[in-house]
């Protein structure tokens, strides 16, 4: 079973589409092994996306990403990092299949509703910034 980390992004999060979103991930067979709101904080920021410091678009990321609440979770299952991403679409809600979280919920390529890990090393990684071992239920 494979883990991923998912971030229900803020302004997904402030139109109340979380209960929807989790909805998508549940009824594609994906289990909830552990949840979080919280607010993010510059530094969280730069360490969840420390590969896109630097690059042109960095500022508006963590500004956006720290604007309001969010809600972190583990997510598990079989090809759960694969599947999370299809079910997301594409970075680029313009470009987001039809019924994709994306294609749903987002407004653009970065206030785009949800994040997701892109490889299982990324998702031990980024797991790991949000939760302890203690509060992943598998
Ligand atoms: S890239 O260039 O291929 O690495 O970019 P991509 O993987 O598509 O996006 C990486 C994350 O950066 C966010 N992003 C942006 N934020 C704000 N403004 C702009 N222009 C922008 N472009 C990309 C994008 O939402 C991705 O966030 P995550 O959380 O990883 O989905």
């Amino acid at each position: 079973m494979e883990k991923t980390l998912v971030l229900v992004k803020p302004d997904a999060f402030k139109a109340g589409h979380t209960g929807d979103i989790i909805k998508i991930y549940e009824g594609a067979g994906l289990r909830l092994l552990a949840v979080r709101m919280m607010k993010m904080s510059k530094e969280v920021a730069a360490k969840h996306y420390e590969e896109h410091i630097g690059r042109p678009y960095y500022e508006e990321l963590e500004s956006f990403m720290t604007s309001g609440p969010i809600l972190a979770m583990v997510l598990a299952g079989d090809n759960a990092i694969a599947k999370v991403r299809e079910l997301n679409g594409k970075t680029d809600p313009k470009e987001a299949a039809e019924g994709t979280i994306r294609k749903l919920y987002a407004a653009s390529k970065g206030e785009n509703a949800v994040h997701a890990s892109d490889s299982p090393e990324s998702a031990a990684r980024e797991i790991h910034i949000f939760f302890n071992e203690t509060e992943i239920f598998d």
